[in-house]
């Protein structure tokens, strides 16, 4: 790419650039331009090979570079450019590395009354507390994030040279323009290092200081990492870009100031608020972080083995969203245990939580909920995120359609590309108001209505979701709303509505509801989840030698088609112990290994199986003979396209299965059933598991990419399923 590299000022950046660009074979030549000072330093660079000459002077350091790259501190670099202006090049692209632009930009402005056309300004968003060439990295910028701000005069060509250049040493590349970047800088970088300076200048100079440093815990150690930095580069970052850092500060100190005022009035739940905010704050910027910067989660499976043992899987999702939904609204305090501590769940806590209801827990499984009535939601201050949770925006949206508040509801990247018209259509019908983006996905912007009428809803789909989505609004709703469905769907909202006293009648495949009921605090138990059960029964129905005993699981009649569809494949379960719980019926199931066969898989268990096929399809790859599902094009519109996602991952395991509009045809092997592979559950957490499962059955290691929403519904699931005799890392 060039022929010589002048790198002015070869410390951490300057020499871990060297090295990248020499890695990567970019230059044939580079050189170092450096003060008498930093002689043993430009030295060391040389005796490394991160250089090959440095020189002093800087006119013989220049002469024949096609690129020149400042990696000093910012506070200097006007002069820098005053040393390169008698021997510009106009032939040469030149950059540099400083992480504040705008006084970058005027540096070079004072200098050359306009900044030159093929100066490119940059910043790599990478570092280390170390300094000097010695601790330079070839590494350093490798899926890290990089900032250019051209200014309008920049030249294309030298701006397309400079952004292959550090794509090809592995950086992110972002085209900012320079006042953003440095208030986003200031923000994210420049405040918390002033922040950890002034905290440990601070408790340095208590007179306990000893003791204190003495008993700093981790916490200290990781708030104050980063005052380990270099202070004469953090002085000249804060000096040059004060303008942006002086208002930040300003409203750090207002904030500080009103937590402080919490803690004077004893407002225990608005800070617990304020912590917890925070701590979502930071879960949705690590997830953001590690899909921008793909270090995502991956599983290892090696193949073979056997299942045996005895587990309870983690709380059923659908209840413990719904326990949260109505103990929220209900009259009094309820409690849960079994409850799901996982993600998706967890979302629907945090909404709740954020319209003014003290919820505590979950702690082992167990949830207090003080509930405030069925009008006693407040508005929440921000846009509600729900994550990657289907369940959570869309029974929330109609629930939120009949408050007196106005709500914003958003999700991930796949939950805001899931269609959403299906709630908010009988939604607007009912009088209610939402706006959505012009496909009918998310974010939902639901301006609340106490005007909401009945409907008499025939549902398109099969769907819990929308049935009890339009069951909540129903609550809020003038006259009695009716929902039809086309087949039966799970039917916990009924359940639990009922179980916290509030009239739904049920008439075959009608629910009906109305305003007048109340909701009175109960306890709820929630079972175990079927449809995380359902990865085991299918594991030891597939894996020799098995015998898997999963306690506690709720067999609700509209959530057994799993169990239904692998008995009628030859599967060996037994249902054992079976009891109610709350409303809800419970049993231990008992799975044996056998021989399935495959089959067509009858239509009228689709819905009731509907979570289940991405395993489901596992068993047919084991199966003898060919299984056929029909009626399913649900599947196409979950967290991933099951049935595309999951056909792309079988056939890659060298599985004959063909997707179809509406369901799968796998012709499935009793011997040598799965090839090994890498697949991509795009991260889909029910993909993930099942092709875990998968490896049971495979000939050779099977690689999962992007299992990270595993979290979503089964945190748990790596360490149960080694528990039981899975191979899994
Ligand atoms: C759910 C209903 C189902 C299911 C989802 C949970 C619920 O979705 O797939 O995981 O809790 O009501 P649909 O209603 O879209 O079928």
């Amino acid at each position: 790419m060039f022929s010589k590299i002048c790198i002015i000022g070869i410390g951490l950046i300057g020499g871990s650039i060297a090295r990248a660009a020499r890695e990567q074979g970019l230059c044939h030549h580079i050189v170092a331009f450096g003060r008498h000072s930093g002689l043993d330093n430009l030295r060391t660079a040389k005796r490394l090979g991160v250089i090959d000459e440095f020189y002093l002077d800087i006119e013989s350091a220049v002469k024949d570079a096609d690129c020149v790259i400042i990696a000093t501190p910012v506070g200097v670099i006007e002069n820098i450019f005053r040393l390169l202006k008698p021997f510009w090049n106009e032939q040469a692209v030149y950059t540099d590395a400083g992480s504040t632009k705008g006084n970058v930009i005027e540096a070079a402005q004072a200098v050359f009354s306009a900044v030159p056309a093929n100066f490119v300004p940059v910043h790599p968003i990478a570092g280390a507390e170390k300094n000097g060439v010695a601790a330079s990295q070839v590494d350093l910028f490798t899926n890290k994030r990089l900032i250019i701000t051209p200014i309008a005069t920049t030249s294309e060509q030298s701006l397309n040279t400079v952004i292959e250049f550090w794509k090809s040493m592995g950086s992110h590349v972002s085209i900012m323009d320079v006042e953003h970047h440095d208030a986003v800088l200031a923000a994210t970088s420049h405040l918390p290092h002033i922040l950890a300076f002034s905290l440990v200048e601070l408790l340095g100079k208590k007179d306990e200081q000893v003791e204190i440093f003495k008993y700093a815990a981790g916490g200290f150690k990781d708030f104050t990492r980063i005052a380990s930095s270099d202070p004469t580069m953090w002085l000249d970052i804060c000096m040059a870009n004060k303008n942006e850092i002086i208002p930040l500060i300003h409203q750090l100190q207002e904030e500080l100031g009103i937590i402080k005022q919490m803690l004077v009035d004893h407002e225990s739940q608005q800070l617990f608020e304020t912590f917890t905010y925070a701590n979502q704050a930071r879960q949705r910027f690590l997830k953001q972080f590690n899909n921008h910067m793909s270090q995502s989660i991956t599983f290892n499976i090696q193949p073979g083995g056997s299942l045996r043992g005895e587990i309870r899987v983690p709380g059923d999702k659908s209840m413990s969203h719904r326990s949260i939904m109505l103990g929220s609204l209900a009259e009094g305090i309820t409690h849960v245990t079994g409850f799901l501590n996982a993600e998706d769940a967890l979302a629907t806590l945090q909404a709740f939580r954020a319209m003014g209801v003290k919820i505590e827990g979950p702690n082992k499984g167990e949830v207090t909920i003080h509930g405030v009535g069925k009008h006693g939601l407040k508005e929440p201050k921000k846009p509600l995120y729900l994550g990657n949770s289907g369940t959570s925006m869309r029974l929330l949206s109609g629930l939120l359609a009949g408050q007196a508040f106005n709500t914003v509801l958003t999700g991930d990247e796949s939950l805001s590309s899931r269609p959403m018209k299906r709630v908010t259509a009988p939604l607007v019908s009912m009088g209610a108001e939402i706006k959505t983006e012009d496909d009918g996905t998310a974010p939902l912007c639901i301006t609340g209505s106490s005007q909401l009428q009945a409907i008499d809803y025939h549902m398109p789909m099969a769907s819990a979701q929308v049935k009890s989505c339009i069951l909540l609004a129903g609550m809020y709703a003038e006259g009695n709303t009716t929902v039809t469905e086309p087949a039966p769907t799970r039917d916990h909202t009924e359940r639990m509505l009922n179980g916290f006293s509030y009239p739904v009648l049920r008439d075959g495949d009608k629910a009906s509801i109305n305003s007048k009921g109340k909701l009175i605090a109960t306890d709820i138990d929630v079972p175990s989840d079927i449809s995380s059960a359902a990865f085991f029964l299918v594991g030891a129905s597939i894996a020799e030698n098995s015998d898997v005993t999963l306690k506690h699981v709720g067999i609700n009649p509209t959530r057994t088609g799993v169990i239904d569809i692998l008995r009628l494949m030859g599967a060996n379960i037994e249902v054992m112990n079976e009891r109610s719980v709350g409303g809800e019926p419970v049993a231990d199931l008992r799975v044996v290994s056998s021989q399935l066969k495959g089959i067509d898989i009858p239509e009228e268990l689709v819905p009731l199986a509907i979570d289940e096929f991405p395993v489901l399809f596992v068993a047919a790859a084991c199966a003898e003979g060919l299984t056929r599902l029909t009626g399913a094009k649900e599947l196409r519109v979950k967290e991933s396209d099951r049935i595309q996602v999951m056909a792309d991952g079988l056939q890659e395991l060298a599985v004959n299965a063909q997707a179809t509009e509406d369901g799968m045809v796998i012709q499935g092997k009793t011997v040598d059933s799965m090839a090994g592979g890498v697949v991509n559950s795009h991260g889909d957490h029910r993909i993930a598991m099942s092709f875990s499962i998968a490896g049971l059955r495979a000939t050779d290691p099977i690689t999962i990419q992007d299992c990270e929403n595993v979290n979503t519904s089964f945190p748990e699931f790596c360490d149960l399923a080694r528990g039981l005799g899975l191979n899994i890392q």
